[in-house]
């Protein structure tokens, strides 16, 4: 059986489904949930980076009209801060302070106002420890991390000899690249409501993993995973920081059993500057060798990156370079420095973006160095399999990518010559990278139900952090199933559901669109079943492949007067539904082939050669990342992308005072991020790729790879306008005078 090519509706531009609720304030966020007793929770943060707490004073907060409790070290019930996967939390079961803006207690009263108030009233006396907080006057203590980078690589590996590659060069370039600590800035805060039924614990909470969620709550409080629920139908950005679950969550839960009522806790804005990660600074080695004609020789990038005194995670800045260029020879390296400050986590294209930014500078410096274009020398190195896995791509469609971002820029009429392109006064510069982000997948369960009235509802636990994963699941499911996309309700965001991954890795698309076509087909083969094994049906005996789903209906491919609808077949077997549960699962394809979404970034800057002032005026990006399911949304995501790697290069930066370790700019009027004005008009391209290998759609996931190369290709425009090579991250004016 099939479905009709008119049932396409995968790939086309459909609104998001949930848009009315969105622009209509009717998307319920998770602080949003209406709770009876509802009751406040505050939590009161560090101000010194290092020590411990000498007293803390909770008579003044105790008398204010409201307060239901107080919960610091002195008071709270036994946890741990170690238990389950992910980060390890700080859950007020010492008197430690690790780092600044840590949690050291919750206040919990009737209302918010009473609950911030009190929390101001409590007075904390500490015995302060001189923090260590500059990474780069400590990077003698760097040491090789105990864990894996993503992709379960390791953190150093190396391909023949880098040494040798280097001197036998004829042309080399040696640099160190910086960027500093990012922090994410989701619009919607962290926030979490807990509440408790006997020993059931159910959790409102913005998180890009519901189910990690409730593994990890359940694992520090110590109860069965089964007595936690965890709910989230709309999060407003997460961008990693929402991908793991910090300690406030548990803190949520731990409050709401101490007053006994639901319990809601949000982080203001300023205090997500710490205890919910950020992106780590680095230092970035790159060394390449090249022959005279551009042959990469020698490929190195080794990495240093921040982590915490007691956790670990390592920026894998190198990791692209494992695999994105030619190369006999690579090697890659990766080092952390513990610092007095939270542990930084997973932000937008970990690894690849900051990476990115090092080593798509570097090989514009070859370029230039050689002389020879920066797209040409890219394709001189083009990787046609995996260099270190020595894999073949499962699809790959780079070369198309750099074509057609050229011709779409206008790159030929590109002068190399720095400072040779002029608009009156200023500068203009034109610059480009290589985009690349691997598609991971990780088992995903969809249930599909068929309903007696022809509509249908597919459920699938997964989340939605803006990306538009209820937009594409039902236009994934309607195509499965037959049905027009208003006929088909996608439902997720809810631990009852069937089980999926993080939304992380971009995996959710490759994932989740896997199980949910794979249990709308079964469920529409159901209704076939009853149909062809029926004697009153007009299909009874037909074969399977005889028959079209389409519109609700099944049909004889030659005989259209043999038809009927769903709703008669139910009908007719009295039944309320057909329905299918599935769980999809990366198979043998994972070790067979390198799977990797790639594009190009073309940039175009406008240089003011007074002030030094970097406006990005231009932007193409041309993206090979398979079937894309929703050509509006996945244009929307990568112009996201672009524009958050134009905040990387330009501005993003949170500055920490080196004696005290505090944030400085702990808030958007000072972390600055792109406004409509800094960003221009950005055209995103797909290049047409059908990816057999990957997964049952083809799908690569985008919401990563929009930002990768994005820096690169603005610091080579820089060069080009001024002539200036700016290696440290953010590009401000201070650095291009
Ligand atoms: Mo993404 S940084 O894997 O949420």
């Amino acid at each position: 059986m099939n479905t009709k090519d008119t049932n396409a509706v995968v790939g086309k531009p459909l609104n998001r489904v949930d848009g009315h609720l969105k622009v209509t304030g009717g998307a319920r966020y998770s602080a949003e949930f209406p709770v009876a007793k509802m009751a406040y929770g505050v939590t009161i943060q560090s101000t010194i980076a290092k020590g411990k707490i000498a007293q803390i004073d909770t008579k003044a907060a105790e008398q204010v009209p409201g307060v239901l409790a107080i919960i610091t070290h002195l008071n709270a019930p036994k946890a741990s801060g170690d238990k389950g996967d992910g980060n390890k939390l700080q859950l007020l079961q010492d008197n430690v302070v690790l780092y600044s803006h840590q949690h050291i207690g919750v206040v919990v009263a009737d209302t918010l106002e009473r609950a911030m108030h009190a929390a101001s009233l409590v007075q904390v006396r500490y015995d302060e420890e001189k923090p260590t907080i500059n990474m780069r006057d400590n990077l003698n203590k760097a040491y090789f991390p105990k864990g894996k980078i993503p992709g379960e690589e390791p953190p150093d590996q190396s391909e023949g000899d880098v040494t040798q590659g280097l001197a036998t060069a004829a042309v080399r370039v040696e640099q160190t690249y910086t960027t500093p600590v990012e922090n994410h800035n989701p619009m919607e805060p962290h926030a979490t409501i807990a509440t408790w039924q006997g020993d059931e614990l159910l959790l409102y909470d913005a998180t890009q993993g519901i189910f990690g969620d409730k593994r990890k709550v359940a694992a520090v409080l110590g109860i069965d995973p089964k007595k936690v629920r965890v709910m989230s139908y709309f999060v407003g950005g997460g961008f990693g920081c929402k991908g793991s679950t910090w300690s406030h969550v548990p803190l949520a839960a731990i409050a709401a059993k101490q007053v006994k009522r639901p319990v809601k806790l949000v982080l203001g804005r300023i205090q997500m500057y710490g205890p919910v990660g950020f992106r780590p600074e680095t230092v970035q080695k790159v060394s390449l060798g090249a022959t005279r004609e551009g042959k990469l020789t020698a490929l190195r990038h080794s990495g240093t990156s921040q982590t915490s005194t007691f956790d670990e995670f390592i920026e894998p800045v190198g990791k692209s370079a494992r695999m994105i260029y030619a190369c006999p020879n690579i090697e890659t390296t990766h080092r952390l420095v513990k610092l007095d400050q939270g542990t930084p986590t997973f932000m937008r294209a970990p690894g690849e973006a900051s990476g990115s930014f090092a080593l798509e500078s570097a090989m514009d410096e070859l370029a230039y160095a050689l002389n020879i274009d920066p797209i040409e020398l890219r394709l001189r190195n083009y990787a046609e399999v995996d260099p270190s896995k020595k894999l073949p791509w499962s699809s790959k469609s780079l070369r198309e990518c750099y074509k057609l971002g050229a011709e779409k820029f206008g790159w030929q009429k590109r002068n190399p010559q720095p400072r040779s392109m002029r608009d009156g006064n200023y500068l203009i510069g034109w610059g480009m990278a290589t985009a690349t982000y691997p598609t991971y997948r990780s088992p995903a369960s969809a249930r599909a139900q068929i309903m007696a009235d022809g509509t249908a509802v597919v459920r699938s636990g997964s989340q939605d952090i803006g990306t538009g994963t209820y937009t594409v699941m039902t236009q994934v499911a309607a195509q499965a199933l037959g049905l027009p996309v208003d006929k088909v309700r996608f439902e997720l965001g809810d631990t009852e559901m069937p089980q999926t991954p993080v939304s992380g890795g971009s995996m959710t698309a490759a994932s989740v669109s896997s199980a949910v076509h794979l249990a709308g087909n079964q469920a529409r083969s159901k209704l076939l079943q009853l149909a062809i094994a029926d004697r009153a049906s007009p299909l009874y005996s037909a074969k399977a492949e005889d028959v079209i789903a389409q519109d609700g209906n099944l049909s004889l491919k030659n005989k259209a007067s043999a038809r009927e609808t769903y709703q008669a077949i139910l009908a007719r077997h009295n039944m309320k539904m057909v329905e299918a549960l599935v769980e999809a699962k990366p198979g043998e394809e994972q070790e067979k082939y390198s799977m990797h979404a790639f594009g190009s970034q073309f940039a175009e800057v406008r240089v003011n050669p007074d002030s030094g002032e970097v406006r990005v005026t231009r932007w193409v990006g041309t993206f090979g990342a398979g079937r894309i399911l929703n050509a509006k949304t996945a244009n929307s995501q990568l112009i996201g992308g672009i524009v958050y790697g134009i905040g990387m290069a330009l501005m993003e930066h949170t500055v920490t005072d080196p004696n005290f370790g505090r944030v400085v700019n702990h808030d958007l009027a000072e972390y600055h991020v792109p406004v409509n004005a800094d960003v221009p008009d950005i055209q995103v391209f797909f290049v047409d790729e059908n990816d057999p290998h990957i997964n049952p759609l083809g799908v690569k996931g985008i919401g990563e790879i929009g930002i990768t190369g994005v820096a690169g290709a603005i610091a080579n425009a820089v060069y080009h306008a001024t002539g200036k090579r700016v290696r440290d991250l953010p590009i401000t004016l201070d650095k291009v005078l």
